[in-house]
């Protein structure tokens, strides 16, 4: 039996292939070992950006391929099919972190009733969250249309939450107003929904063309194309959550708001233009926003389950906005999802869609 791989050049992005790889035989694995069939996943713009930070946050040690090509992680549902575990079943269907493949070999350990996790050496040197696995099989929350947004949103709306939970533990830096760059990204527009609903300004900073979209989704107060930011009045204070990770951008903004700019949390790298060495800039210092340290600290003041309730709350307000905001775009097959990744790459992708994709033909 084969897998069908998707990887891609780890020092060129443009260049990817799909490649054959052997499995263990079902009748052969060793104990506690899974085979698991990858039937459906996500990809975004977050992929793209595990991908460039593959080699400085350990992406690429997730899922091994050949010598100078990685495998870029994505999140999305593969069913069990055969299984040396005594307490996971075939068929059993699991959420998480797979590669961009049709098979994943799993060694099962830490089973529980909710979910389990693979404790394949190679996989040890990342955050616990990248190892772990739901077991989701006739959850209804993870299934249909509702799986597809679990598997695009959640853990972007995770991101979302912890940086709403930060601003407002800080009471937003004393800014009057929340700037979000690439505010038509997904991350962005999670994080633009909470920030409204608790009665924030947000103004969503887009390029020309997503600005409909933007204005569209309702949680934004004000939209402005990256062409017209020095337009914005700069004589109150403002904080700058940067998804798009633009450096020029970046620099644009905070000397346009000088000592206004009160916080500048930098997120993603949508854009994937920044300068290695930026300088002094005037106003708060950027800074990573680093969401392990926040779950950390949130998880020992809010206790067990104390992060999971208020994502959930979080997450039931959030969801019916995506009923309405994003068409899911379902393609099958290498071929297909070579087109979505390199058009994802490119940024060819409009932002009302979200593409859920499958290696099987
Ligand atoms: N630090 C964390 O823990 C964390 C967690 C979650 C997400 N993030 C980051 O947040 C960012 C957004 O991710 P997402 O999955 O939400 O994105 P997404 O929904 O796929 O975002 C699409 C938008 O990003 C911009 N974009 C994408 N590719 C581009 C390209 N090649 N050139 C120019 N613009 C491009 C465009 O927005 P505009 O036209 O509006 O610029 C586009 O509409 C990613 O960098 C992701 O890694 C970080």
């Amino acid at each position: 039996m084969t897998s069908i791989n998707f990887i891609v050049a780890k020092d060129d992005l443009d260049q990817c292939k799909t490649i054959t790889t052997r499995l263990p035989d079902a009748d052969a694995l060793p104990q506690d070992v899974l085979l698991v069939r990858v039937d459906r996943f996500a990809f975004t713009a977050n992929n793209i950006t595990y991908a460039v930070l593959g080699d400085e946050l350990k992406y690429w040690q997730l899922f091994l391929e050949p010598s100078g090509f990685g495998n870029i992680p994505v999140w999305g549902f593969g069913d069990v099919i055969a299984s040396k575990h005594p307490h996971v079943a075939v068929g059993e269907r699991l959420f998480g972190y797979f590669p961009m493949a049709t098979h994943l070999v799993i060694e099962a350990t830490d089973v529980s009733k909710r979910g389990l996790r693979d404790g394949a050496a190679h996989r040890q040197g990342v955050a616990p969250v990248y190892n772990a696995y739901a077991r989701v099989s006739g959850d209804p929350a993870y299934a249909g249309r509702h799986g597809d947004y679990q598997a695009l949103l959640r853990p972007l709306f995770m991101l979302s939450f912890l940086v709403d939970d930060f601003l407002a533990e800080h009471d937003d830096f004393g800014a009057g107003a929340v700037l979000l760059s690439s505010a038509s990204s997904k991350t962005a527009f999670g994080l633009a929904h909470l920030l409204h609903r608790r009665g924030r300004k947000v103004i969503g900073l887009t390029s020309a063309g997503n600005t409909g979209f933007v204005t569209s989704l309702g949680c934004y107060d004000e939209v402005v194309s990256y062409d017209r930011v020095t337009s914005l009045p700069s004589d109150a204070p403002v904080a700058f959550v940067d998804m798009a990770g633009n450096s020029a951008l970046r620099a644009e903004l905070h000397r346009h708001f000088g000592s206004q700019m009160k916080c500048s949390l930098r997120v993603g790298l949508t854009h994937r233009a920044t300068a290695a060495d930026e300088g002094e800039l005037p106003g708060a210092k950027p800074r990573w926003f680093f969401a392990p340290d926040q779950i950390r600290r949130r998880a020992k003041e809010w206790g067990p389950g104390g992060i999971e309730q208020r994502l959930g709350a979080a997450w039931s307000g959030f969801a019916p906005l995506l009923e309405r905001c994003l068409t899911v775009v379902e393609s099958r097959g290498p071929e297909a999802v070579r087109q979505i990744y390199l058009d994802t790459l490119k940024g060819r992708i409009p932002p009302e869609q979200g593409h859920m994709l499958s290696l099987l033909g």
